[in-house]
């Protein structure tokens, strides 16, 4: 059951109260005036601030209501937003990265010309990625912003994208697939016309039978130029209400990546992609990987600050740092795969770190967490920081002589 701070107003067979916890079948409630001696209510209202959840009750008793069969959708979609509403609140106030932030590339070291006769403006940093030339190898990588705030999040995400050149990753589609009430959030196009947009899906949806219609679906509600697979084995692990059956699917993403009319990317979230699985969806037809190494944000982590379960925060704890340190994962498939596109992210902070990860092989490099601080903070920050980053990876290629 995830807890719920500060907990949701409940109105239940005329009686007030507050949802403190829940999980896909229940509610915890503290009712303000009891409900003891009364009749069980047979339906609850539960208010998100945006949005009121009308759910009908199985049972109740003084401090758990149980969700009736026929609600289970409405309360799955209510569960939903409220996880990642307790994503972005948790990457907003509190240290939520690897405990050591080791992503490996301290131990990169880069060339150093002292004096490499050329001048700043002559300097590019644009790239080829995809098919289309960017003004810079930096990709804002997928993050849901939740139902709440999804909407200024990724409209502040895409202006920087836009007006710095780069492309941007959506956050997991799985709410607005599931709900299409929720699809404005993503529709980001029809405001910015010329930005690259990726997809997003998560393993999860691979188990349904009708997966391919749904990554089909998916593309086409953001008019998407290419799609992430995001791969979070070890987030669901930790998850009490996470996936526990991963078979099958390398062949499903091969099919994915097969049937699409867009590119796959297969991605890791923070725990790193291994040369053998990314040789194995390679061998499969997948060319695309974001490596999402450790040393950034900590999934585990996250999922463990968010539980009241004390059995959940522990492996929460145990896990933080679990995983391939970004550069590792860089150089390993680099080394093994050599014609795989490679992007870079999990802990890249600044330009000298991403010039770091294009030396050892990256052809992008991805940045979430510090991104998605940015743009909570005002519609400018998320392009300030770009453009800063994309200052310091230029200063890093004139240092090193890295220039092409
Ligand atoms: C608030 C937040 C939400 C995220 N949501 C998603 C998601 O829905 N799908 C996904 O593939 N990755 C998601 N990610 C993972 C990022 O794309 C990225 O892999 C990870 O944060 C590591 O990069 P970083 O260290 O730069 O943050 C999310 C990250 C953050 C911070």
């Amino acid at each position: 059951m995830i807890k719920l701070n500060p907990p949701l107003p409940v109105v239940a067979g005329g009686h007030p109260g507050f949802v403190t916890g829940m999980s896909a079948t229940h509610a915890r409630v503290e009712w303000s005036d009891g409900i003891k001696s009364q009749p069980a209510p047979t339906s609850a209202v539960i208010s998100t601030g945006t949005k009121q959840y009308k759910i009908a009750i199985k049972s109740a008793d003084n401090q758990l209501i149980q969700f009736a069969e026929s609600s289970l959708a409405v309360a799955l979609d209510l569960l939903h937003g409220l996880r990642k509403g307790q994503h972005i609140d948790l990457c907003a106030t509190e240290d939520v990265e690897h405990s050591g932030k080791k992503n490996g590339f301290d131990a990169v070291t880069l060339p150093v010309v002292a004096l490499p006769e050329v001048a700043w403006n002559d300097v590019s940093t644009s790239t080829t990625f995809m098919g289309r030339t960017f003004s810079a190898p930096i990709l804002i990588t997928g993050m849901t912003g939740g139902v709440a705030r999804g909407t200024l999040i990724n409209e502040r995400l895409a202006r920087a994208a836009s007006q710095c050149g780069v492309p941007m990753g959506v956050g997991s589609q799985r709410m607005a697939l599931e709900n299409p009430e929720h699809a404005g959030i993503f529709k980001l196009k029809d405001k910015f016309k010329d930005l690259f947009l990726i997809g997003n899906i998560g393993i999860g949806q691979l188990r349904e039978a009708n997966y391919l219609d749904l990554c089909k679906r998916a593309v086409e509600m953001i008019n998407a130029d290419a799609l992430a697979i995001h791969v979070n084995v070890l987030q669901e692990l930790i998850q009490e209400e996470g996936d526990r059956d991963f078979r099958g699917l390398l062949d499903k993403i091969a099919n994915v990546s097969a049937s699409l009319a867009v590119q796959v990317i297969v991605k890791e979230v923070g725990a790193g992609l291994d040369v053998a699985t990314a040789k194995a969806l390679n061998d499969r037809g997948v060319k695309y990987f974001d490596v999402g190494g450790s040393g950034g944000t900590s999934w585990a982590h996250i999922e463990g600050l968010r539980s009241d379960d004390s059995l959940i925060r522990r492996r929460g704890e145990i896990f933080r740092d679990w995983g391939i340190p970004t550069a590792e994962a860089v150089s390993s498939l680099r080394r093994e795969i050599p014609d795989a596109q490679i992007i870079a992210t999990g802990g890249i902070r600044d330009g000298l770190t991403a010039l770091k990860a294009l030396y050892i092989g990256a052809n992008m490099v991805g940045i979430g967490l510090p991104l998605m601080r940015a743009a909570l903070v005002g519609d400018d920050e998320p392009a300030n920081l770009l453009r800063a980053v994309i200052q310091e990876l230029k200063i890093a290629k004139i240092c090193s002589g890295s220039i092409r």
